[in-house]
């Protein structure tokens, strides 16, 4: 397999190579990319930005309310600062929580978002007017191509909406206009390619995002009084990760290979101050991992656990209780639903 570092090459020789085959294959059409924030994408946007002239480049990025707290603002801006000049975002937030409303079985609330997802994809690109000449970009990295191979596995089905089967991709791929300028790379030779692209460096190590948000984060019923808490206390719980050290000498949020917290659909008693409060249960998850097939638990030291939670219940007071999940994978996912 040609990655780079199995070429030999340095990380300015493929960038220059991939850059000279994207200009000669995409010439002077314009070319579409959807944007969820990740990494991925974000160096995807990178390249083409670099490769062809930015006129040419539409970023589109879908607001759907069930992202992490100014998570438009910050992938907006770091598109920018790479010199996007189109950067469109689909505000559709009361779109997808009217959808997901009464909803409270996980399968449902995933399938609810992904059709959601591909609708208004196809509305939104169709209203841009971009020729039917135009090109579609997207991240496809080299372990989402292994995995699309194994038809029918649980992680296919997961990732279906973004990657590989919306009528958009489906028309694209049958007139030769994707481009996967990733799709020999593993992650962690995105990441060289994005430091060397410029992409900012709290973009690159940032954790991985499910594509259904923070909708598998926040148990049973999703409403926006939920998700608002639950970015609150994401917020919180990242800011507390970056500024702790760890046991290397790294931050506890560059030791960590993924963590978020999870909201609770049940409130437990608590005091504040002389009166009984029900506030709701939060469960902090942290693990560890090279691959999100297996997943051992972090071995927070208790001081830092213990400030975290004081912290998020100190701050949120619709909080009333903060756990922590000492499950692994398997027997558990990494996401609660
Ligand atoms: P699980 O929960 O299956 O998650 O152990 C494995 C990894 O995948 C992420 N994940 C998703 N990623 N679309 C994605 O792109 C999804 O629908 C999705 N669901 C889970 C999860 O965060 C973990 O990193």
């Amino acid at each position: 397999m040609d990655t780079i570092l199995n070429l030999n090459m340095t990380v300015e020789q493929y960038a220059g190579d991939v850059r000279a085959s994207l200009a000669g294959k995409v010439g002077k059409e314009p070319v579409l990319l959807l944007i969820s924030g990740g990494v991925d994408s974000t160096v995807v946007g990178a390249l083409l930005l670099k490769a062809l002239n930015p006129d040419q480049v539409h970023l589109m990025y879908m607001d759907t309310g069930l992202m992490r707290k100014d998570e438009t603002t910050h992938v907006k801006a770091s598109l920018e600062r790479l010199g996007a000049k189109h950067f469109h975002v689909v505000y559709c937030e009361d779109e997808f929580l009217s959808a997901l409303k009464g909803i409270t079985d996980p399968e449902t609330k995933r399938k609810t978002i992904g059709d959601l997802f591909i609708t208004i994809q196809e509305r939104e690109v169709a209203r841009l007017g971009l020729p039917e000449t135009c090109f579609l970009a997207q991240g496809t990295i080299y372990p989402d191509i292994v995995e699309s191979g194994d038809v029918g596995k649980g992680a296919r089905v997961i990732k279906s909406h973004h990657n590989v089967g919306s009528p958009l991709v489906d028309a694209k791929r049958k007139s030769g206009r994707v481009i996967e300028p990733l799709e020999k790379l593993y992650k962690n030779e995105v990441r060289a390619l994005g430091r060397f692209l410029g992409v900012a460096d709290d973009v690159l190590r940032r954790h991985p995002f499910p594509g259904p948000g923070i909708a598998v984060r926040v148990l049973g019923e999703v409403t926006k009084e939920k998700c608002d808490i639950l970015r609150e206390a994401d917020a919180l719980y990242m800011e507390e990760l970056k500024t702790r050290t760890g046991p290397s000498g790294q931050s506890l949020y560059d030791e960590i290979w993924q963590a978020f917290p999870v909201l609770l659909p049940i409130r437990s008693t608590g005091v504040a101050g002389d009166t009984r409060a029900y506030g709701w249960v939060l469960s902090l998850r942290a693990i560890l991992s090279t691959d999100a097939m297996t997943a051992g638990v972090y071995p927070f030291q208790m001081k830092d656990l213990l400030e975290i939670s004081a912290r998020i219940t100190g701050s949120i007071t619709e909080i009333g209780r903060v756990t922590y999940d000492i499950s692994a994978k398997p027997p558990a996912t990494i996401e609660w639903e």
